[in-house]
């Protein structure tokens, strides 16, 4: 973390878990447990069908929410379809866009990202653009090649003064819900590159202002350790963000580095 030039972010992916008659308690013990938090930024993203309901439970607080997809058109005939208009209507702030499973199981590709990417920023959302490699990509050492094109095509056409409403998280897909985590100096390095990237697009002032997270397996255990590095500002976390406490762990951790 570095937070003299950016905000630490952690945020939980409930992905389709959790029931809206168990929010109101789970919220309940995320206030108390993080009542202490400082120096970052906590942000809850659950299915769509709980956005009010989290958005309203956290209304008293600074805990955002955030939705874990969008559709890349603004509005009309899309049954099924949430777009960003009605995202921001809900007050909502952030949504997660390009998640690996979005990509692999519903086939979203680097230009539907860039499109809803577009179409978050056209809107006052703060996307959290997820990039990062499958196991067969880092065993064939193409990882930064990867990462790098789905950053640049996720980018594509956002403007400077865009940029630093930006959140980037790197989620090695073989780290994903499997208990393995990238090292802290695997996962440091390729932040590191990913913010190399957003300097060569967009200069040195706004690359160290872009906030830059970490996901797969992060849990109370192992946060601190990779929170520790330079370009790792925070946490998208999934199952260990299901529990309060866990998650307030995590939060702990991103408050105690003084980076
Ligand atoms: P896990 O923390 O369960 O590995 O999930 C990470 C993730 O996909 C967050 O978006």
């Amino acid at each position: 973390m570095n937070r003299k030039y950016r905000n630490t972010v952690i945020a939980a992916n409930w992905k389709m878990n959790m029931l809206p008659s168990q929010v109101k308690a789970y919220a309940g013990e995320l206030k108390a447990l993080t009542a202490q938090s400082k120096w970052c930024d906590i942000v809850v993203c659950p299915s769509f069908v709980m956005l009010p309901a989290v958005h309203k439970a956290f209304r008293d607080c600074r805990i955002g929410t955030g939705a874990q997809n969008m559709s890349e058109n603004e509005k009309g005939a899309f049954t099924g379809e949430v777009s960003a208009e009605q995202l921001v209507d809900l007050d909502i702030h952030y949504v997660i866009l390009g998640h690996s499973e979005r990509r692999q199981l519903y086939g979203e590709t680097d230009l539907t990202v860039n499109k809803k990417v577009l179409a978050a920023l056209n809107t006052n959302l703060r996307p959290i653009i997820c990039v990062g490699e499958s196991l067969l990509e880092r065993e064939m050492g193409v990882t930064a090649e990867r990462v790098t094109l789905q950053v640049k095509s996720a980018l594509s056409g956002v403007p400077l003064t865009k940029m630093r409403r930006v959140i980037i998280a790197y989620e090695p897909i073989w780290a994903i819900g499997t208990g393995k985590t990238a090292t802290s100096a695997e996962a440091g390095e390729v932040c590191n590159n990913i913010r190399a990237i957003i300097r060569n697009l967009y200069g040195a002032r706004t690359s160290r202002a872009v906030t830059i997270l970490y996901g797969g397996s992060m849990n109370a255990k192992n946060a601190r350790e990779l929170l520790s590095q330079p370009d790792i500002d925070g946490g998208l976390i999934g199952s260990a963000s299901l529990s309060p406490s866990e998650f307030a762990q995590i939060v702990d951790a991103a408050n105690q580095d003084n980076a």
